[in-house]
């Protein structure tokens, strides 16, 4: 099985490989023709891709399809002019290709990482993330952390939320206030616990699930600590409970950016400038990774809601 990267393909000539579909619709050009218009995914990227003439069956959102074509530009994006294409057998391919994902090792790296910091908090704070971890079924360890804009792999969460950490204990050292700075750590590596739920990652691509939809990881997120509180009791005193609450409910920072109440310790503070930072330069990285050899300025972010200077 061969999984399309249409970056390594030359310009010109045939391509052939398989993808996943990501969206699918019959669509008319300026003549009235049929087209089929589709957006398909290697797993990584997302590429645009047309089926001229065509107003046959349109093929289901998550399908895995083998095709043929030819890759061109246009507007300053690839496309994918199809020639044909069918339905992909089970036997020719492997669902996880189509998952974007960190390396098993690197998934390994992180949790060490993750179990290392654990050995540095007071035995309740422990105790008590350890409870939030293993109640959701070690989930946290695979996670992606969005469905696009960032981390949006499986093992993303992880990685994102141990950054935020780190992000929020260097913030938290050149604080005027004493810190507590525990808190700080399990409101970090926690602040998006919800998320685990609120998306599904069994097969691509990933999507929200209906909790996500209802509640969002917020929500979410406050239920699994209010369960590992009540299981625990009396190990957390009720202000920290208090506290972590807070700083999971305000890590947006603004209630326009989906937050219930804005930060109102310096903890919760901290937490929401080093969640909104690591997502930012995530997107930064992403455009000077993504730029081409003379590119100067990067394609439109949607999650900045700007270009940006890659120089
Ligand atoms: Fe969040
Ligand atoms: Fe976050």
């Amino acid at each position: 099985m061969t999984v399309l990267n249409w970056k390594n393909e030359p310009s010109e000539g045939i391509v052939k490989g398989f993808l996943l579909v990501n969206e699918a619709k019959i669509g008319t050009t300026k003549n009235d023709k049929p087209f089929l218009g589709m957006k398909l995914s290697n797993g990584i990227e997302e590429i645009d891709a047309k089926k001229w003439d065509y107003d046959d069956q349109v093929p289901v959102v998550g399908d895995i399809i083998y095709i043929e074509g030819k890759v061109q530009e246009y507007l300053n994006c690839p496309q994918l002019i199809i020639y044909k294409f069918r339905r992909a057998l089970e036997k020719e391919y492997n669902v996880s290709d189509f998952l974007p994902s960190l390396s098993c090792n690197r998934i390994q790296e992180l949790t060490d990482e993750f179990n290392e910091i654990q050995t540095c908090l007071q035995e309740r704070y422990r105790v008590f993330i350890q409870e939030v971890i293993a109640n959701s079924s070690n989930k946290y360890f695979t996670a992606p952390a969005a469905k696009i804009h960032h981390h949006a792999y499986i093992g993303g969460l992880l990685e994102h939320s141990l950054a935020v950490c780190k992000r929020s204990l260097a913030l938290a050292e050149l604080s005027m206030i004493t810190i507590n700075k525990d808190l700080l750590v399990i409101g970090s590596l926690l602040h998006d616990i919800g998320k685990i739920y609120s998306y599904e990652y069994d097969k691509p691509p990933i999507r929200m699930s209906s909790e996500g939809k209802l509640l969002d990881h917020i929500v979410i997120g406050l239920n699994l600590i209010s369960d590992a509180y009540k299981n625990t009791m009396p190990l957390l005193d009720k202000e920290d409970y208090l506290h972590l609450q807070h700083m999971i409910a305000s890590h947006h920072g603004k209630l326009e950016w989906g937050s219930p109440i804005v930060p109102k310790t310096i903890e919760a503070e901290i937490l929401h400038t080093a969640d909104n930072l690591d997502a930012i330069d995530f997107k930064y990285n992403k455009a000077v990774q993504d730029k081409s050899d003379n590119q100067e300025w990067s394609d439109w972010i949607k999650g900045l809601g700007k270009e940006v200077w890659v120089k």
